[in-house]
Formats: C-alpha cells, structure tokens, sequence
C-alpha cells in the first residue's frame, strides 16, 4: 500500500510519500519522500508566524514538492493514480488559511486520481510518528504497545494522552495557557534568541555547565492531576530578566530549560504509574530537546523499566507528512476515509 500524505498546519509545508508492507498485525513502514520545505526565515522578521504569508507560500510550494515526492518516491508520471492507495492531509488543528490550502490540494488529487481521502489530526500524526521507529528489517525493534501513554509536546499542544487502542485517544492532561513549545519561544525572543526558541535555548543551555539552582517555578508540577501551565513560567523569568539586567543568558536559559524539563517528566512519571502502561510515546517539536529526552531516557531506565520508551526520531519530531501518513494507515485500515472527500473541512481547534 502507497500513501501520499499533506502537512500544512503551520509553517512547514510537507509532502511524503510512504509504502506500508507487511501483515496487518505487523504492518512494515518505510518512507520513501519526505520533503518538507521551511518557512522559518519568511516568518523569523516577524518573530512568529504570520497566517497569510504562510498560506501564500504553502500554495506556491505544494505544487513544487509534490513533484518532487512523487520523483523521488519513483512514482513517474501517468502511474501515480494506480500506484497510490490513499491522500492524507491534516484537517486540524492549526492556522485555517494554512490548513485550508492542504485541503483543496488533496481533493483536488484524490479526485484527479480517484482514490479515497484520509483527514488526520495533527496531534495524531505527532503520536504515530513514534511507529516509524521500526526499521523495517529489524525484528528486535518493537513498535508501541497498548495501553500506551503519549506525550505531545508541540509549539501549539503540551498533552498527555492515554491510548488502549488504534485511534483510540483519551486526554488526560493538558496545558491551561501556554504549550511547552510556545513557553521555549517566548522566553527565547526575552532573552533575544532569535526564532524558533527551542532549539536557540537548548543551544544556549548546553553553554553553560553549572547545574542549576532551581532559580523558576516548576509550575503545577504537584497538582495531582495531569495538566500543565507554563504562563507563570514565563513570567517569572520576565521578572528576573528586568531584576538582573546582566544575568547571563546561558545561565537563564538552563535554568528554564530544566524548569519546564522537571515539570514535563514528573507529570509523565505520575501519569505511567497510575496508567501501568507498556509504552511510553513522545511527540512534536519540543520532543527534539536533548535534554528532555535523556532525563525521560533515564527515567524509563531506573523507574519503569518494563515500559518501552518510544521517542520520535529526530527528522520526525518537527512537522512533517510522513507522521501524517502513518496516522492515515492506521484510520485506512479501519476504514476511516471520508465517503465524501468534498466534505473535509479545516478546523483550527480540532480536538483528537
Ligand atoms: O511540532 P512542531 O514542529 O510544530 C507544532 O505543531 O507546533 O513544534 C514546534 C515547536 C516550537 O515551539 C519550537 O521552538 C519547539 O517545537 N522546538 C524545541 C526544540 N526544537 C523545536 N523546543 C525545545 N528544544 C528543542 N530542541
Ligand atoms: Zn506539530
């Protein structure tokens, strides 16, 4: 089975195309394009992303890459419509004019070549992504295993989620304001990082090698329950900045790297012992933190060690199409495609 998946939610436009072999029970994964196309510095000037210029470079750009999905994946012209099984496209959640332009794109190809469309949540493309882990000759390399917990650390989402099945999603906890992602990029632009703030943190952070003193807030981090809230976060490093005008920014920016660190893996570490699942899954963009990823790593080792840990690798932690095509598998195999592919429509708050 081929499918070809769209991303447009935000500011990367993307494109993948993936073969699914294998049995149903063990379905192999393998990506054969996986072209994403940054809009970072078009949007950089203006320190976030600005939703018309990014529906106007997603429409100028996914002609661009499908053509070079389709080179790359083999697929040569006049053969695609028989050598692909579905189109899947992210219908939420999101900016909507950039969403909107990945919709009519895929309808408009599943129509021309008249196979079925797949709408997916972003959210679950973020969790799927962790099924490409698997490489598809390795046996000793397991994919995820139900019940699981999911972790989603994006730009726009800091959720924890529990799955028993396939497509099977119950929130348990979610962030009240700010996503762990947005924290990282807000606190980068207060200490003139440059955009996105994320990785300019973590960068900063590696610089300075005295371990921290606790100097922020671990924000809910003993609530017993399973939400977040970074907001006071940000505010309290907003505090220090204007009260330690020459604090150094390497120091700052570890110290509020380990704070929000601290508050994502005490939450997950609860949410696993009250849950007793048998995998751990973490996904988005902030999943690329180095450091968040060893001190899960070391959780796992010495707490649970009978849970899997299945972080996204990293080309699939920021957003791509490839995640979206899995997650488009998963819906195909239980026959989640739309009967009328006109009817998908964007929905900026859609919920998994
Ligand atoms: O999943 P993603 O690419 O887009 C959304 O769905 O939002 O996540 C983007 C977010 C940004 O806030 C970015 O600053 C953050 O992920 N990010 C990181 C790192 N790399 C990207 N945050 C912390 N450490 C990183 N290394
Ligand atoms: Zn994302």
């Amino acid at each position: 089975m081929k499918i070809l998946a769209i991303e447009t939610s935000c500011d990367e436009t993307a494109i993948a195309v993936l073969d699914v072999n294998g049995s149903t029970s063990e379905p192999l994964f393998k990506v054969l394009s996986n072209q994403v196309l940054s809009q970072i510095k078009i949007h950089k000037p203006f320190g976030g992303v600005v939703p018309n210029l990014a529906m106007r470079e997603h429409r100028k750009n996914l002609p661009i890459i499908l053509k070079r999905a389709l080179k790359e994946a083999l697929l040569p012209l006049g053969s695609r419509a028989s050598k692909l099984d579905a189109i899947a496209v992210t219908s939420g959640p999101g900016l909507e004019p950039a969403l909107w332009e990945g919709i009519n794109f895929a309808q408009d190809l599943a129509k021309k070549w008249r196979v079925p469309l797949i709408g997916v949540n972003h959210l679950e493309g973020h969790i799927y992504a962790s099924w490409l882990l698997r490489r598809p000759t390795s046996k000793s390399e397991k994919s995820p295993q139900f019940p699981l917990l999911a972790l989603i650390v994006s730009g726009g989402h800091t959720e924890l989620v529990l799955m028993k099945k396939h497509l099977d999603y119950k929130i348990l906890g979610e962030t009240r304001d700010d996503a762990a992602g947005e924290a990282f990029d807000k606190v980068a632009r207060m200490l003139k990082l440059g955009y996105p703030g994320g990785p300019e943190i973590a960068k900063a952070a590696e610089r300075w090698k005295t371990p921290g003193k606790g100097l922020f807030p671990r924000p809910m981090i003993n609530s017993g329950d399973f939400d977040f809230s970074f907001s006071g976060l940000k505010t309290a490093v907003l505090y220090y900045l204007r009260d330690n005008p020459d604090a150094d920014k390497s120091a700052v920016a570890r110290e509020f790297q380990q704070a929000i660190v601290d508050v994502l893996v005490k939450k997950t570490a609860d949410a696993l012992r009250k849950y007793k699942t048998k995998s751990l899954v973490v996904g988005g963009g902030v999943a690329a933190n180095k450091k968040l990823r060893a001190t899960l790593e070391n959780l796992i080792k010495r707490s649970f060690p009978k849970i899997s840990l299945h972080i996204s690798p990293l080309w699939l932690c920021g957003d791509n199409a490839a995640m979206i095509a899995v997650a488009a598998y998963f819906k195909m195999r239980a026959k989640k495609f739309l009967k009328k592919p006109e009817t998908l429509k964007a929905d900026g708050n859609l919920k998994l």
